[in-house]
């Protein structure tokens, strides 16, 4: 394995990392929509096994005061050796100057806690999904 990560758009194959997030799986994505979201993000690491891409995440950030991470995934292969925690130190090296928040897909927080994140008391969200936000576990009910 030679695996590397990179942070820059150029060359990327965005058919291939919608298939990671298929695979990984983080659910379907439009390789279009997503290429358009990687430009206007911020920051983004791909991982590459020599010239395959392997994972992939992004972070929305003003580079002063606030960032947030999203779409962590990696290739099932891939998973469960250091990879994941690879990608979020280098992320969160170049975050450094700014607070950094993300959601953790249910059963993943302990992944996040490793890494220092602690739950926000008072984190809302207001989704265009909200019942399928709700199925998924993201987001309390109505009470
Ligand atoms: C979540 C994901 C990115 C983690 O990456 P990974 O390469 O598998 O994880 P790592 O091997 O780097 O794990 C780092 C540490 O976190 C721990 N960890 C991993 N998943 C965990 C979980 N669900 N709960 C608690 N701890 C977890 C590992 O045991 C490891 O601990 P260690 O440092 O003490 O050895 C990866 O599994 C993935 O792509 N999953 C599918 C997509 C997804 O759910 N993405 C998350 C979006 S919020």
């Amino acid at each position: 394995m030679d695996i590397t990560l990179s942070f820059e758009l150029d060359n990327i194959d965005w058919n291939k990392i919608a298939e990671i997030f298929e695979r990984a799986p983080l659910g379907t994505r439009d390789p279009q929509k997503l290429a358009r979201a990687a430009v206007n993000s911020g920051l983004v690491c791909f991982a590459k096994d020599g010239d395959e891409f392997i994972g992939f995440a992004r972070a929305i950030t003003d580079w002063e005061f606030q960032g947030a991470i999203y779409d962590l995934c990696i290739l099932p292969e891939y998973q469960s050796h250091g990879l994941g925690k690879k990608i979020m130190n280098a992320m969160l090296e170049k975050l450094k100057p700014v607070n950094v928040i993300l959601y953790a897909v249910p059963g993943k927080e302990g992944f996040y806690k490793k890494l220092g994140f602690k739950p926000m008391l008072t984190a809302m969200g207001r989704f265009k999904t909200e019942t399928e936000m709700i199925e998924k576990g993201y987001l309390e009910g109505d009470r």
